[in-house]
């Protein structure tokens, strides 16, 4: 039996209802798989740990952490803290010290979800989004000085590297080679910011030589913007810098239907320390304790996670799962026009999964 250790990281919000669903429909997978076993620990860290003990997680968090195989992650942000607090005391605590650094971002129309774009099918519109999550926008440069004074300075500083531009372009080439159309386009803003976008063509020039395979374009961030929703049969991968694809991902995924159903993937691929995997929507305040909280998301999350263990065929069966359930249409989120609850459509994924519901 292949076993696989999970450390779950709810955190805030509606991310313990929906990693616990998460988790169960893992249990599911595995035991209809029969060839692996997922052993989950959680771990209870987030805003309330910080208001107990004045930081988001324990001193010795990265080490524990380190000693499994992927992470399960569910948001950061709770209002009785501000935000960049809980960003940077848990999310970006964990990303960046194991440098996952590229993060990877599926968005695709689920059959059966009318997405917002008029006569746009399944086969329109099939990316994946690759964010360089280790530097630039979020390095973590800057200051801010004068604090109150008419003069007062305020200041990030977006960090390239070339060692880290270049491992996300190849990243990026890479997984472009590996999908069916071989086709990635080049994010940036080189036009206006002539020194970080310019160095990213720059190393784009020399990286993609060696992928004469792959045919790539060039995308102002503006400009893509209009072609996500005009032609967005044009794309396929897609990479840009932290902020661009933070900003592209949640136009991709309300495009595809929902922010609930987009799952990101924090990747180490050198796999000497674990990745991490969670739901791009965040915390959802409104909603949480309701019971109401699409799940989804964290499915599809968990395929990846699935997929990066090198259990392919269970990632396979779990996104046909999920897929039949959207297909059916009868049991359905909030956010996908439906009245379901987290449980409901936690329960219709398992049936499928087991071929329950045929
Ligand atoms: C995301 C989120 C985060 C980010 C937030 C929670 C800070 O928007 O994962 O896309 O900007 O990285
Ligand atoms: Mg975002």
């Amino acid at each position: 039996m292949r076993e696989y250790s999970v450390a779950a990281v709810p955190g805030d919000g509606i991310g313990s209802e929906v990693i616990s669903a998460g988790i169960r429909v893992l249990h599911a997978v595995a035991a209809r798989d029969g060839g692996f076993n997922l052993n989950v620990e959680n771990f209870p860290w987030g805003t309330d740990y910080y208001l107990e003990h004045g930081k988001m997680m324990p001193e010795d968090a990265l080490d524990t952490l380190r000693a499994f195989d992927a992470i399960y992650f569910g948001s950061a942000g709770d209002p009785r803290v501000p935000d960049h607090i809980s960003l940077w005391g848990l999310r970006l605590a964990i990303c960046q010290p194991l440098d996952q650094y590229a993060n990877v971002r599926p968005a695709r129309l689920l059959p059966g979800i009318q997405g917002p774009l008029r006569d746009v099918g399944p086969e329109d519109l099939d990316w994946v989004i690759v964010r360089e999550n280790s530097e630039g926008e979020y390095a973590g440069v800057g200051g801010r000085v004068h604090s109150g004074l008419a003069d007062e300075v305020g200041m990030d500083v977006a960090v390239f590297t070339r060692s880290g531009v270049e491992r996300i372009q190849r990243f990026a080439l890479e997984l472009a080679r590996s999908r069916p159309r071989k086709k990635l386009t080049l994010v940036t803003k080189s036009n206006a910011q002539r020194h970080g976008m310019v160095f990213w063509d720059d190393v784009f020039e020399k990286v993609r030589e060696d992928f004469p395979d792959v045919e790539t374009d060039k995308m102002l961030v503006d400009a893509m913007t209009t072609r996500m929703v005009l032609n967005p049969e044009s794309l396929d991968t897609i990479v840009a810098t932290n902020l661009h694809a933070d900003v592209l991902s949640d136009l991709a995924a309300a495009l595809t239907g929902s922010l609930g159903i987009a799952p990101t993937a924090n990747l180490r691929p050198e796999r000497d320390a674990p990745s991490m995997f969670e739901p791009i929507h965040g915390s959802a305040f409104d909603i949480m304790g309701q019971g109401i909280a699409n799940p989804i998301g964290s499915f599809w999350t968990a395929a990846m996670m699935l997929d990066h263990l090198g259990e392919t065929v269970a990632a396979a069966s779990l996104m046909t799962a999920v897929e039949r359930v959207t297909a059916n249409g009868d049991i359905l989120p909030r956010d996908l026009g439906g009245d379901a609850s987290t449980e409901q459509v936690t329960d219709a994924v398992i049936d499928a999964l087991e071929g329950r519901n045929e």
